[in-house]
């Protein structure tokens, strides 16, 4: 089953769960889409799609909602995935519903909260500033949460499995 694995990054984090996740699903069945370069993707190529962002602020990145926004049919139409970065435990489920239309959560068949990075070495002046402030840290934290991450990828391909069977009666 070829999946669309479409995300945005600041520092890296989902970038990197977006490719933990193509190489768990297999990186031969799996296309890579930056939404910092790369807006116009054609779906239709696709039998299952997975989106991936992260937190700043309390807001996912405005690329990510608006190609939810603007490609919610034919999201609707396929198996998806969606998954986020951030770092506030607390607020992430808030966070999260916040982040992806109430259509979309609903029809996911796998939505999974993935952990994620305060990486200094990746910050500029300004956000360093305002994470010292705001959590108080002062040095690289590295939480990606590798158990979400493989049950993302057990729930997408159990989809595939069944895609498979449904489409050609082979079972996998
Ligand atoms: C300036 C800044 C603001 C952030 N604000 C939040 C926040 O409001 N809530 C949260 O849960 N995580 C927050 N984070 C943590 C990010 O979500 C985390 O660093 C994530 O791994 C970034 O992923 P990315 O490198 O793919 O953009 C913030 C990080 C930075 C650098």
């Amino acid at each position: 089953m070829k999946t669309a694995i479409i995300y945005r990054s600041h520092h890296g984090t989902t970038e990197k769960v977006a490719r933990m996740i193509s190489q768990g699903l297999g990186d031969e069945n799996c296309q890579l889409f930056n939404l910092k370069n790369q807006n116009n993707i054609d779906l239709a190529k696709f039998d299952a799609v997975i989106i991936g962002g992260s937190i700043h602020a309390g807001n996912i990145q405005n690329k990510v909602k608006e190609f939810c926004n603007k490609n919610m049919l034919a999201l609707l139409e396929k198996p998806l995935g969606l998954f986020l970065s951030s770092m506030e435990e607390k607020q992430a489920q808030e966070q999260f519903d916040k982040a992806y239309p109430e259509l979309l959560r609903r029809h996911a068949i796998s939505c999974k909260l993935t952990g994620g990075e305060f990486n200094f070495d990746r910050m500029n002046f300004l956000e360093k500033m305002i994470v010292r402030k705001v959590s108080g840290i002062s040095q690289s934290i590295f939480r990606i949460d590798e158990n979400r991450i493989k049950e993302l990828i057990d729930d997408m391909a159990g989809c595939s499995k069944f895609h498979l069977l449904h489409t050609t009666g082979i079972e996998n």
